[in-house]
């Protein structure tokens, strides 16, 4: 078992908690950066702002925020604290404004289109980059694993670029935060190590001539040591007044394997009955989360069975799957696909069958017909922060999120179920 984390610093704020709360409309008030515990950080998020709680006081000097390679990136470049340790479409337009397109995170290997795309003017800059400032995605660029059980058989690539020594693969960086309760590390699951992840985010992303050394064990300690949730909700107020919040998530036991058989999420159960409407709806949205049962049928990995939100999402209070899971839901479906990304045709070498997909996922590291389309099942912290969601930026919001499922597996449940449920996610 991980014990409790000793939390010493809380990520700087702009707005002290008890202003925001009174302020009628939730909205912010700046004031000078205040790096005391108990501060608001992050930029504001749709329906509040959340924080990180640091184990170390000296986070800008961690090598996580210091350039280790050759196009000017760092860790933090595609990482950022204030929008969940990610990116978001509306800060990266922010940098893309003030910077013509030349901060770091707009680099051709693999923030365009394709590395051969147009960079030299600002037109031609905001067409190459046009994925990456839509929905905040990066060009995995991975080649066709040796010995597969299927070959490539047809590649539309809109960007003209990918083939089968390496297709392009369009996805949004996974949360460099609450990774003390990440069973599998990547979308693909396909890295054995944080050290190694961080070895080759530095020779990949950050176009180093050489592995990083020293560095990497400070990087995986800073990381590590990372707690990121919803602090504050501009209706329910201090999420922490129940078990909202960074601190309390840096507490939460976590073994890989570990589901809790009473709930998965136990937050909010204080306020069912609560006055504020806001406070009620959370409560009712985390019941549903943890038991409204639905149909799943076609999920590659699972069999049919009945389920509810928390049949994958099931470590207790994170939400991830406490042990490596991938899982085919269907985002990386041909049906799904939109015309910005490329299409694979993939066929089966032993049944001819075929399957159009514009990310194989973990097929292109099993080389398993099986494991196409299959992704790991994220942690849903502080998921309010990092809009928009699924590994290519599928969904714009929460409300869509709920809405695929709806969708994909019909949860038969009512407009005001939905938005408890949207309600209860913003919370966390
Ligand atoms: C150019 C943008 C970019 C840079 C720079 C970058 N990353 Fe990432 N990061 C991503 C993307 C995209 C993913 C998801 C890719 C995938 O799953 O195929 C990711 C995934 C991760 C994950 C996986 C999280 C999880 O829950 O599995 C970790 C950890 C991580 N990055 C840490 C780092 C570190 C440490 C550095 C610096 C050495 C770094 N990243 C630099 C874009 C970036
Ligand atoms: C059959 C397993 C399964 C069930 C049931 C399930 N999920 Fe998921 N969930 C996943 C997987 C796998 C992903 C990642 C898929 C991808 O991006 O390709 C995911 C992604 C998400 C994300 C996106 C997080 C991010 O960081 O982008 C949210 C939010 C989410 N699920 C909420 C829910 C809710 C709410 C329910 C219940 C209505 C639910 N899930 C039911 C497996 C499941």
């Amino acid at each position: 078992m991980r014990t409790a984390l000793l939390v010493v610093v809380v990520v700087s704020g702009c707005v002290q908690r008890e202003q925001a709360a009174s302020a009628p409309d939730g909205g912010t008030t700046a004031t000078s950066p205040d790096a005391s515990p108990g501060t608001r950080s992050g930029t504001p998020d749709p329906s509040g702002d959340g924080d990180t709680v640091f184990a170390t006081g000296d986070e800008p000097t961690n090598p996580f925020f210091a350039s280790l390679g050759t196009n000017g990136r760092s860790c933090a470049s595609c990482h950022d604290a204030n929008v969940g340790w990610t990116v978001t479409p509306q800060e990266l337009a922010a940098r893309f404004a003030q910077s013509d397109g030349t901060d770091p995170v707009f680099r051709p290997i693999d923030g365009a289109v394709s590395p051969n795309a147009d960079v030299s003017t600002s037109a031609a800059r905001s067409t190459a980059y046009a994925l990456l400032l839509a929905k905040g995605v990066f060009r995995v660029g991975r080649p066709m694993p040796d010995g597969a059980e299927f070959a490539l058989i047809a590649v539309d690539d809109p960007y003209g670029y990918a083939s089968a020594s390496e297709l392009s693969l369009f996805r949004r960086p996974m949360p460099s935060t609450n990774l003390a309760f990440d069973a599998a590390i990547m979308w693909d699951g396909r890295e054995p190590s944080l050290s190694q992840q961080a070895i080759d985010a530095t020779l990949g992303h950050a176009q180093a001539m050489a592995a990083p050394t020293e560095q990497v064990p400070q990087i995986v300690a800073f990381e590590s040591s990372l707690f990121t949730a919803q602090t504050y909700d501009n209706g329910a107020g201090d999420l922490r007044l129940a078990h909202g919040g960074p601190v309390a998530l840096s507490t939460q036991p976590y073994t890989a394997g570990v589901t809790n058989p009473q709930a998965t999420f136990m937050l909010y159960g204080a306020w069912q009955n609560d006055p504020n409407p806001r406070r009620a709806s959370i409560a009712r949205g985390e019941v549903l989360f943890n038991t409204h049962p639905f149909q799943i049928h076609g999920v590659g990995g699972m069999p049919d069975r009945q389920a509810t939100c928390a049949t994958c999402h099931d470590t207790p209070n994170v939400g991830s799957h406490s042990s490596a899971l991938a899982l085919n839901i269907g985002i990386s479906d041909a049906m799904r696909r939109p015309p910005t990304l490329p299409l694979y045709t993939l066929q089966n070498l032993t049944t001819n069958a075929t399957i159009q997909t514009s990310d194989p996922g973990l097929a292109l590291t099993t080389g398993k017909w099986a494991d196409i389309g299959k992704f790991e099942v994220p942690s849903l912290r502080a998921v309010a922060m990092r809009a928009p969601y699924f590994h290519d930026g599928f969904a714009a919001t929460l409300q869509d999120v709920v809405g695929f499922y709806d969708q994909r597996f019909g949860l038969h449940l009512s407009p005001s179920d939905r938005g408890d449920l949207v309600a209860f996610l913003s919370a966390l």
